[in-house]
């Protein structure tokens, strides 16, 4: 599996219209670093990272989901969340097409080391009993990618 993974609609056998995007996450591209729990864009278990244009304005956008409400058009999601979360429980996998996402897995893992996300928050214990660290680790490399790519836009 490639990733970031490619959201493509009428991949796999669970793009049916009501299936969303943590459930094709998991359970179609087998990419289970990405946890849940609420299932109701309440806890950030899901929240994994989106690279897409904005339809209206064709810039690229950056953000940090869990698998959100993309009911919305995309201008409108990023004005109105601060943090520019997508969650993937709420996400209709449909809504995604074209978009290139990462998941925690992208980051690092205990084979080929980890990324400095994620030994920062082990390093600081951050991770509690750990169910949800990867959720809180896209939310900060879904940041930091952002924040990255605003800066890049001002040179
Ligand atoms: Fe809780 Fe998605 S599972 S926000």
């Amino acid at each position: 599996m490639m990733l970031p993974i490619s959201v493509h609609a009428g991949d796999g056998d669970n793009s049916h219209p009501h299936s969303v995007l943590l459930d094709y996450i998991r359970n179609d591209a087998g990419l289970t670093g990405t946890k849940y729990m609420c299932r109701e864009g309440g806890c950030g278990a899901c929240v994994c990272v989106v690279k897409s244009r904005d339809p209206v304005t064709g810039k690229k956008l950056t953000r940090a989901v869990n698998s959100v409400n993309f009911t919305k058009p995309m201008s409108q999601v990023h004005k109105r969340s601060s943090n520019n979360f997508v969650f993937q429980c709420l996400t209709p996998v449909l809504s995604c097409d074209g978009y290139d996402v990462s998941t925690v897995e992208r980051l690092g893992n205990r084979k080929d080391g980890y990324d400095i996300i994620q030994n920062r928050l082990v390093g600081f214990s951050g991770t509690q009993c750990g169910y949800c660290t990867p959720g809180m680790v896209m939310s900060m490399y879904g940041r930091s990618e952002e924040h990255t790519s605003e800066l890049q836009s001002h040179h």
